[in-house]
């Protein structure tokens, strides 16, 4: 890489201190005083990122504090570490490879190497597979062993091979016109595979076997759990039996693979004319544009696939482009390091008002999770602040009737991020027959960020005849953050460009807190030990985990197993 390894802190730049300034400045301050000071405050603060709208106003800062906090991310290399980004060059300097999702998403006519590798066109080239296969399955021209269409796409995956996909085809589900509905079966659980599986289909059934490695355990037993229900479907049909031939028969016709090992996929029986690879310079959860999404693109189809791609790349070149101060994943990213690192916040919501999005919070905690929990810096010292915000949140109104109290009157600090749409796929008429139920949605939308914002004091309350004695209950404290985007209609486009947006508010924070926000080897001790306990578990052998707690708890286990 040709950008510096930072082994100084963030704490070290020379602005970290003025921050603390303005942080306590700001903390004595309220949100309704920002207002008040700064008639243009919403214009002043409010942006257009490829499709979308961002009104960053309702946040706890002002013009001061956020150049500063621009100057302190400059010191730390943004600019160069963004160029490096986008160059190829290899950010992800513990497994010594590049971060190039971005390249994932540039248009077919523009040139893209790297070493003298044609990246654009190796994208492109699998694109244009992911196309014929997806057009074969839509249009009736692939069919299962016993000449089905095929109706039912099964992505089997985990992680990165999965979250995207999955929350992606819950989003764009008023898109899904031919008649394929997708499935995913992701966890070890037997119980998810078999709660896909029960009631479907399997001569019109495909499996998308989507695994980088092709060595992931939970994939690798599901995909033969599903190997093996659609040789017993089959059989009970007498479509086919367990022979080597009909076996190899219905894989072929039964299953793909997504994947950048081609030798495990040719083990597992897949052909690889069959497969659909990528590149090690994709990470997992920087995969939901590349072949990870086939079982999405079998979906929506090719044109729509090709829209949420673009969505992504207009909020690339902002991010690319844009001066820091402009820049709104870099704002955004800066945000979160401010609650974390200045005001104590432990955490970070994200509120989708649209059903559709549901998956979308769970979506961003591996994204945003698992690149920045991190407590070493890239050179492998340790981190002197926290590092990584905890995302969590769910689909309003649900949370309003749920968590929202904790955010109004709690204790915590956490800052929130509304997303809204103008435009709803499927409006419906309220209680009146008259409301529009997305107008009602989205009034709910407007005023809990405002709510949130500017609460109600005490002598409001009082004007208003409150008891006394409730008073203190029902006084809104306000001044609590939020971000608002808005976007005319969840669309493709418009998808893509929400998940580019929190990509790069990821790697701007990984940037500021020196950590390297593209490996996760803190997943790895976990997998390992669950292997080498399998044989206690399993009551193979008596268990040794070398902890009390541990072998008392497998024992336990293994007393009360059914037999
Ligand atoms: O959880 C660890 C992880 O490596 C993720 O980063 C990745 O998305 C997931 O496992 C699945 O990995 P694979 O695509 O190789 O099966």
């Amino acid at each position: 890489m040709n950008v510096p390894v930072n082994s100084s802190s963030v704490t070290n730049t020379r602005d970290w201190a003025t921050l603390e300034k303005h942080a306590a400045q700001l903390r004595a301050t309220t949100l309704r005083e920002l207002f008040a000071d700064q008639p243009g405050r919403a214009s002043d603060m409010t942006y257009d990122v490829g499709p979308l709208r961002v009104d960053l106003s309702k946040n706890l800062i002002d013009d001061n504090a956020l150049r500063t906090l621009t100057d302190v991310a400059r010191d730390m290399g943004i600019e160069e570490y963004r160029q490096a980004l986008f160059n190829g060059e290899h950010v992800n300097v513990t497994e010594d490879r590049a971060a190039l999702h971005t390249a994932l998403r540039i248009p077919a006519e523009h040139e893209f190497s790297v070493d003298g590798q044609d990246i654009a066109a190796d994208v492109h080239d699998v694109l244009g597979r992911m196309r014929d296969f997806a057009r074969s399955l839509r249009s009736g021209a692939w069919r299962g062993i016993s000449n089905h269409t095929i109706k039912n796409v099964v992505n089997i995956g985990i992680g990165g091979s999965d979250l995207g996909p999955c929350m992606a085809a819950r989003a764009l589900r008023p898109y899904l016109t031919a008649g394929i509905i997708p499935h995913f079966i992701s966890n070890i659980d037997p119980n998810d595979v078999a709660g896909t599986l029960d009631g479907l289909d399997a001569e019109s059934t495909l499996f998308v076997v989507a695994s980088k490695s092709f060595t992931t355990s939970e994939t690798l037993a599901n995909a033969h759990a599903a190997k093996r229900w659609l040789l017993k479907e089959l059989s009970q049909e007498g479509i086919a039996t367990e022979s080597e031939e009909d076996i190899q028969a219905i894989t072929e016709k039964h299953f793909v693979a997504v994947s950048t090992n081609e030798e495990k996929v040719r083990e597992f029986g897949i052909d690889p004319r069959n497969m659909f690879g990528f590149w090690d310079w994709v990470g997992g959860r920087y995969s939901v544009d590349s072949a990870i999404g086939l079982s999405l693109m079998a979906a929506i189809g090719p044109q729509d696939f090709m829209e949420f791609l673009e969505g992504f790349h207009a909020v690339d070149d902002h991010f690319r482009t844009e001066p820091l101060e402009m820049n709104v994943p870099v704002i955004m990213g800066l945000l979160g390091v401010w609650y974390t690192n200045f005001f104590g916040a432990q955490s970070h919501a994200v509120l989708p008002y649209n059903q559709d999005l549901h998956r979308f919070p769970a979506y961003l905690q591996q994204l945003t999770m698992e690149s920045n929990g991190k407590s070493v810096r890239l050179d492998g010292s340790e981190v002197d602040l926290n590092t990584g915000e905890i995302y969590w949140g769910e689909a309003g109104t649900n949370g309003q009737h749920a968590f929202f109290q904790l955010l109004h009157q709690g204790t915590h600090l956490i800052p929130t991020d509304f997303i809204g749409f103008i435009n709803s796929h499927d409006d419906k008429k309220a209680a009146d027959g008259e409301t529009s139920m997305h107008d009602m949605l989205m009034s709910n939308f407007f005023a809990q960020t405002r709510v949130l914002a500017f609460g109600k004091t005490a002598e409001e309350l009082r004007e208003e005849g409150v008891d006394e004695k409730l008073i203190p209950h029902k006084v809104m404290p306000g001044n609590r953050p939020s971000t608002t985007i808005l976007a005319e209609k969840l669309r493709p486009r418009i998808l893509g460009a929400l998940i580019a947006l929190y990509e790069h508010i990821t790697f701007v924070q990984g940037v500021v807190w020196g950590i390297n926000s593209f490996d996760q080897w803190g997943v790895e001790l976990g997998k390992k030990q669950a292997n080498e306990l399998l044989a206690s578990v399993e009551g193979k052998e008596s268990s040794d985990a070398g902890d009390s707690s541990t072998d008392a708890l497998i024992t336990y286990y293994r007393s009360l197993r059914d037999k």
